[in-house]
């Protein structure tokens, strides 16, 4: 049926919210699935682990075409459950790689070409965090992303950017759950059409 995307930087509370809003939809007779990426259990879930632990190393480009290519492992996946006619709340999906990439100096137009064919997601919802907030959430296994406040501030101006350019939704993020939900839950309520089309 329909693929909402939750995005943002680290720590922005998008797993939260995609439980929440998972019992929500569910409750109100919609069935949902969540879908999480990088998914971490396929072979190229694998090999973006092991650069985020730092126990390989990949130039940009490279990182770039592996988190593609980690949804383009998923995609039949995702195809399967939107004809099934659930609701697919994705913890990160092809923003995320738009946003980071962009951080990293890659070209938008080769990032969109790599996820082109992919289900696009109907709604895309930014929950928006400073990156001093996330730092402060984070407690331990950072990884390398995650350690570094100038990059994140820079992913942060990159979602900032392209939510503007692509019509995503932001919400505030440094409130609290139930706050950030009600204005989530408005965000589908106003687009219910998208939802059960
Ligand atoms: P996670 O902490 O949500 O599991 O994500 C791991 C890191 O991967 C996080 O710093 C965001 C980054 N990432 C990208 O750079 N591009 C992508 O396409 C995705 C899905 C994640």
């Amino acid at each position: 049926m329909s693929l909402v995307a939750l995005e943002g930087i680290d720590k922005s509370g998008k797993a939260t919210q995609a439980k929440m809003l998972k019992e929500w939809l569910s409750t109100n007779g919609f069935p949902v699935e969540i879908i999480a990426f990088p998914d971490y259990s396929t072979p190229i879930g694998r090999e973006i682990k092991a650069f985020l632990t730092e126990k390989i190393s990949f130039n940009v480009e490279v990182r770039q075409l592996l988190y593609a290519a980690n949804r383009w492992e998923n995609k039949e996946k995702i195809e399967g459950m939107l004809k099934e006619g659930k609701i697919v709340i994705a913890d990160r999906y092809i923003p995320s790689g738009l946003a980071y990439g962009y951080a990293n100096g890659l070209p938008l137009d080769w990032m969109l070409c790599l996820e082109r064919g992919l289900p696009e997601p109907d709604i895309v919802i930014v929950i928006d965090i400073s990156p001093q907030t996330s730092i402060k959430r984070l407690s331990c296994g950072k990884d390398r992303y995650e350690k570094d406040v100038t990059f994140l501030s820079k992913v942060r101006s990159s979602y900032l950017y392209l939510a503007k350019k692509f019509n995503w939704f932001i919400v505030e993020g440094e409130r609290s759950a139930l706050e950030i939900f009600e204005d989530i839950k408005n965000i589908l309520f106003t687009n219910l059409k998208l939802l059960t089309d």
